[in-house]
């Protein structure tokens, strides 16, 4: 007779094998309630190696640190523990929201690109929960005091962030295992806050918006151009960031309708991400055309958000030569997806619309 286990039993084994992995200075990619993270051993420099070189990302820009919801952030970061820290932490942990903070003396500088701070972040999946709680379990047999996942967003360098586990699989092939949780409910990267100079500033905008950090902390960050001038070093505040590979322009919905008329007489493959009716109308009159693909987005920020990676790696399978992304209001809500189209858009400014 074969005794099967349970389900439960199948995902202890899972994370228990994961564990063991990164405890062996391997990589495991896990999913985050944001984007699949490429998860590496924090404390240990040649798993951070690893997950620079398999990212092809260069090793001055920081990892964000993930810890379980019952972790003393404390242990990693110098100093007393900032009552701003503390009053995002209990506002908004577990969730998308990373702090950056001034890194203890103990922790090797290769989580952080060698700077003095850290980014530390408690993901809300029950999967990301359940592999941090195994890793720190085998820690605490050896004797360590605390422990961490370092990851960043499971993609190359530059590249989209991956919503699913096969986007994971797309990107490195069998290269690293992933832990699957299915579809990400934010999908797109949590906000990040440093607390590490005189005055909190908003270094990445996310599903957490500047309004609620205002909110929690009692005084309004610092944002946009005046958050990152001196900041240190995020590679998502890069200018040009998230890019596909299909060239990606932002248009007003007038120039989409005539670039849509343009690429149809012509013949050319062309890919439109729009919302709602317009999307609607324009697939109606582009119905006729055979090399216009459109792709509907959700309406609502959040909901345009948890789709957004996904259209655009979908997008970029079609073969098109142009990706028209219809421009959305400027409105705060959008200010998360503005910054990742922008910083899409941005990655081909010198290429012709
Ligand atoms: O939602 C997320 O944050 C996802 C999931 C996996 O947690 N992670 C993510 O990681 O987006 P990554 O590496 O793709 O982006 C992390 C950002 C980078 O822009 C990095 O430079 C910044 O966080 N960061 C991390 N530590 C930092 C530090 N000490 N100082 C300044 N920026 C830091
Ligand atoms: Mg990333």
């Amino acid at each position: 007779m074969t005794i099967k286990p349970s389900a439960d039993a199948q995902k202890e084994i899972e994370m228990q094998r994961a564990a063991a992995l990164l405890d062996a200075g391997q990589l495991v990619a896990f999913p985050t309630e944001t984007v699949y993270g490429l998860g590496a051993d924090a404390e240990n420099p040649s798993a951070i190696a690893r997950v620079y070189a398999l990212k092809e990302r260069p090793p001055n820009h920081p990892l964000i640190v993930h810890l379980a919801s019952n972790a003393d952030p404390a242990y990693w970061i110098d100093g007393a523990m900032l009552r701003a820290a503390r009053a995002l932490i209990d506002a908004f942990w577990p969730g998308p929201l990373t702090l950056i903070l001034p890194r203890a003396a103990h922790i090797p500088a290769a989580v952080s690109g060698g700077q003095r701070s850290i980014g530390l972040r408690c993901p809300a999946h029950p999967l990301a929960q359940a592999l941090l709680n195994a890793f720190n379990r085998l820690g605490q047999m050896k004797g360590a005091p605390q422990r961490g996942i370092a990851a960043p967003s499971a993609n190359r360098f530059g590249r989209v962030s991956p919503t699913n586990a096969q986007h994971v699989r797309d990107e490195f092939g069998g290269q690293v295992p992933v832990l699957d949780g299915g579809a990400c409910a934010v999908g797109i990267e949590s906000t990040i806050v440093d607390l590490s100079r005189s005055f909190p500033a908003v270094l990445r905008p996310g599903h957490i918006s500047a309004a609620q950090i205002a909110e929690a902390l009692g005084e309004v960050p610092r944002a946009g151009r005046d958050a990152t001038a001196g900041a240190p070093r995020a590679s998502g505040t890069l200018h040009a960031h998230y890019a596909p590979r299909t060239p990606l322009f932002l248009c007003a919905q007038d120039e989409i309708a005539h670039a849509l008329k343009e690429a149809s007489a012509r013949g050319e493959r062309l890919a439109v991400l729009a919302r709602g009716n317009f999307a609607e109308y324009i697939s109606q009159s582009a119905a006729q055309y055979a090399s216009v693909h459109i792709v509907g987005a959700p309406s609502s920020p959040s909901d345009y958000a948890r789709a957004l990676y996904r259209s655009l790696r979908q997008l970029d399978t079609l073969g098109c030569t142009r990706l028209l992304v219809e421009r959305l209001p400027e409105a705060p809500v959008w200010a998360a997806v503005n910054d990742r189209l922008s910083r899409a858009a941005a990655a081909f400014a010198g290429k012709h619309f």
